[in-house]
Parts: structure tokens; sequence; C-alpha cells
């Protein structure tokens, strides 16, 4: 492949990603500029997007999808059908980067085959001028690197490449922007996501997303209430509002609102179900606890990460709470909010965890009986301050401790599916088994994946169904009539 001419806009600077002074948020209405050029060249052309990290990054391949289809291009499930291929990265670990080399290294082929190809990688890992460099330099079948703020550009840079041929650069580090009006894609038919709130200002030390995604800035209220109300008059059955701290929405703006206010204009709006992630300790208040508690639309099933067990460990994590106010919390929704159950984040093996402060995480495994949670092995990542410390733990011992939590969790995980059998819950129903097309599955309000006989017409409808047997990552039930 002979190497193109590379045109670099703007690269990734965690010097600006890191600036937090106080500058207002500008909202935008974003104004897409489409050619008639571009229009012709996606005319009978097919896109394909690849989604690795969280439901930011699934609502942000969404926004793609959105722009694309706007252009004229149309969608494939196959990448090897397609002639415009995106990336959209998560720079969380190590392991999520290592993945997307490999599949960016897969593509190398691809595009020798078929010239013509668009191959751009956006997303959080492109945030990092390392990462730049090296897709910069060692894989020259990429010919768009766009950053996390750069999204609405998609059609300049398609333009771009089909008049000019050359790759090209863009990625932004400090943005304080909320852009509305972006056309987007719903990937779902019945369940939505809405962000409320982007970026985050935590800077919890062993964390890259502060810098990948940029300060907190909250969209207006009255904007999120807007989509949410389309979505119920689309027939949505379940809203998920998102923020990397959901319950820090509204610190940015000057009018007053807060998490607690949103929360409970939406439920209001009449959806059916109604989700928030990710919530941060600090951040929840009495006041939101209250109107989780006085919503039966508002799911009780709140994913609250703790990260570590253990007050040193949280202290040089950074995270603002101690395993006594995490209790304290967790007592207090228990106490106000009835049938409230939780899920959560931990991490194994900060830098110099002691076994014993790694006990304390599984003792609050125990105290809080989660009924689920995601265990990660600490990756650090470069640029954070946890990735300049010394480590004297090695990694045979920290997967051993990682085994060892699995097991807590799984234990905790199978009596709380167990208690669930022999009762009633509504689920709402979301697809047809893969295996069997007699049987259907969906979500219980904690989440839960429920498999029972039924018919394709109950999908996007909530249903009463039974649980028979418990398998500690789903039930099988089945359907009680009304
Ligand atoms: N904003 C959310 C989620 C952030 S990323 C929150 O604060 O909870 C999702 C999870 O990835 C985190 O909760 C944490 O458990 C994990 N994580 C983040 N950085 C990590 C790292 N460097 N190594 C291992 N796990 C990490
Ligand atoms: Fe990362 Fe902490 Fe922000 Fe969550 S709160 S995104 S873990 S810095
Ligand atoms: Fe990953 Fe970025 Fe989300 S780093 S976890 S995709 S915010």
């Amino acid at each position: 492949m002979k190497n193109k001419k590379i045109v670099i806009h703007n690269e990734p600077d965690f010097n600006k990603a890191r600036d937090r002074r106080k500058a207002d948020t500008v909202f935008t209405d974003a104004t897409l500029k489409i050619s008639s050029l571009l229009r012709d060249y996606a005319k009978g052309k097919r896109y394909f997007i690849r989604t690795y990290g969280c439901q930011a990054n699934v609502r942000d391949s969404e926004t793609m999808m959105g722009i694309l289809e706007e252009i004229g291009f149309v969608h494939s499930d196959d990448y090897n059908e397609a002639d415009v291929i995106i990336i959209n990265t998560c720079a969380v670990r190590e392991n999520a980067e290592d993945k997307v080399f490999g599949e960016v290294g897969s593509l190398k082929s691809l595009k020798a085959k078929r010239p013509g190809l668009i191959v751009a990688v956006g997303g959080c890992m492109v945030q990092q001028g390392v990462i730049v460099d090296t897709l910069k330099d060692k894989y020259a079948q990429v010919d768009l690197i766009f950053g996390t703020h750069n999204i609405e550009y998609l059609p300049d840079y398609l333009n771009e490449i089909i008049t000019t041929r050359k790759r090209i650069i863009d990625v932004i580090s400090k943005p304080g922007e909320v852009i509305e009006n972006l056309p987007s894609v719903r990937i779902d038919r019945y369940k939505a996501f809405v962000n409320i709130i982007y970026g985050c200002d935590k800077f919890c030390t062993y964390c890259i997303v502060p810098y990948t995604r940029g300060r907190e800035r909250s969209r207006k209220k009255e904007e999120v209430i807007k989509e949410c109300q389309q979505l119920v008059a689309d027939g949505y059955q379940e809203i998920t509002l998102l923020g990397q701290n959901v319950n820090a929405y509204g610190k940015d703006l000057t009018d007053g609102t807060d998490f607690a206010e949103l929360l409970e204009a939406v439920a209001k709006l009449g959806i059916p179900r109604l989700r928030f992630t990710t919530s941060h300790p600090w951040d929840f208040s009495s006041k939101m606890i209250e109107v989780i508690g006085k919503y039966s639309n508002i799911m009780k099933a709140i994913h609250l990460p703790f990260q570590s067990g253990n007050a040193n460990i949280l202290r040089r994590m950074g995270r603002r709470y101690t395993p006594d106010s995490y209790r304290a919390l967790v007592d207090e929704m228990k106490a106000k909010i009835p049938g409230v159950s939780f899920t959560t984040d931990i991490i194994v093996g900060f830098p110099n965890e002691t076994y014993e402060e790694f006990c304390d995480t599984k003792k609050m495994v125990e105290y809080v009986e989660f009924d689920n949670a995601f265990t990660f092995i600490y990756s650090p990542r470069p640029g954070t301050p946890a990735s300049k410390l010394e480590d004297n733990v090695s990694e045979e011992e920290k997967h051993r401790r990682f085994d060892e939590l699995v097991d807590t969790v799984e234990k905790c995980a199978t009596l709380k599916a167990e208690q669930m059998v022999g009762k009633i819950y509504p689920i709402l129903v979301d697809s047809v088994s893969k295996r069997n097309d007699e049987v259907m599955s969906g979500y219980t309000e904690n989440n839960k994946l429920v498999n029972f006989p039924g018919t394709v017409d109950l999908i996007g409808k909530i249903v009463n169904v039974r649980i028979l047997e418990s398998k500690v990552y789903s039930l099988r039930g089945e359907l009680v009539s009304e």
C-alpha cells in the first residue's frame, strides 16, 4: 500500500484535556455540511460501525449512524461488503485497546483488496497522542482518525478524503460544547439511551475518561425533556439517562437544576421504565433517593460503583468517599426504596494493594448483596496519576485475587437470583431466543435476563412472568395471564 499524505487538523493533547478552568459551556445546534459530491458518492454505498466500550460510545455510534444515513450511506452488518468502516474505540483498559489494534490490523488485507474502502478510527482511544502516532505510522490502512468531540464533522472529513485521497487526523482535546440536534439512529426499537451530561470532572487517579471525554457539560433540561417526550410518543418502553456521573447533572448549569429534578420531570412523562447510569456515590443526595422511591416507573436497580472496600485504597484512587459513607448511602437507599437492588464496578490490584485491603472489597460485596458486579483487574493508563506509581503486587497475585472476588460475586448473585424463584416479575420482552423461536427473552426491573415460552407479538411489551428456575446470570420462567 503506497503511503498517502496526511493532513493533521488537530492532534490530542492531555495537558489541554486536563484543564478544568471555569469556562461557560457553549450550546450549539448542529449544522451538517453535506456536499452534493458526497451525497452522489454515498449512493448505493454501505457503512459498518464496530462499537467498543460503554453506553456513551453506543450512543455516539448511533449519532455516527444518523450522520452517515443522512449523507446517503446504508447500514451493513458485514464489514467485508462495507465501503466505510468506523471503529469506535474505548481506552478504559489496555485489553480494550489491544482488541482494537487487532481489528484495525486485520483491515489491512481488506483494504488491499478494496482500495476504495474508507477506514476510520474514532472514540476514546484516539484522544491519546501515542495512539494517534501509532495508527499514523504503523497502520496506513486508516484513512481517518477523529475524536470524541469531532463527530459532527464526519461529512467534512469524508468529503476531504474523497476529493483529496489524503489521510486525515482531527482530534480536539478541550471541548466546552453541548451540540444539539445531530441526527441519530436508535439501535433498539424499545429501549433508548438519552445523554444528560457529557464528560467527567472526578479524575479518579486510575481513570482515563476525564481526559478522553473532557469536562462535565450538562444538556439543558428542556432539551432532555424534548428528546424523552419524543421517545414516549414513538412507543419506547425504556429510557436510560446517560452520563459518566449522571448525578452530577446540573452542577455546571446556571439555572439551579439538579439530577433529582430532571429525573422527576422525565418520570412524569410516563415512560414505562426509567433507568440512569452511572451514579457516583459522592454525588448521591437524599433528594435523589426520595424521587427514586416516589415513582414506580423509576427502576429500583441502582448501578453504584464502589471500586474498593478499603478506605486507604479509596483515598489513593481519589474516590471522595469512604467504605463507611458508601455503606451508609446503601443503607439509606435500602430503608427508603423498597425492593431496591444494586450492581457495581470493582477494581482489583490497584498499585500496592495488600491482601487485607483486598479482603475489605470482598466484605463490601457481602454487605451490600449485589445482584451483579463488573470486576476488573487494574490496568495502568498512560498519563493518569496512578500509572506513575510503583507497584509491588505481581500480575499472578492480581489474577488470584480477581478469581477470588469473582467467586464471592457469583455466590451473591446466585443467592439473589434464587430468591426470585417462585415469584412473579414484570419483564420487558426484548427478543426471540437464538436457540428456540418459541422462547422469548426479556429483562426484569433488576436487569436479570429471563427466558420463557411465548410468541413474537410480545416483543416490546411488559408482561408478568413467574420465575421457575435460576441459572445465576439468566432465569427461566412462564407467562402469567393478567
Ligand atoms: N463513570 C463511571 C464508569 C467509568 S469506566 C464511574 O465512575 O463509575 C467503568 C469502570 O471501569 C469503572 O467503574 C472502573 O471500575 C473501571 N476502570 C476504570 N479505569 C480503570 C483502570 N485503569 N483499570 C481497571 N479498571 C478501570
Ligand atoms: Fe473515571 Fe472516576 Fe470519572 Fe468514573 S468518576 S469516569 S471512574 S474519573
Ligand atoms: Fe471506554 Fe470512553 Fe466509555 S474510555 S468506557 S468508551 S467513556
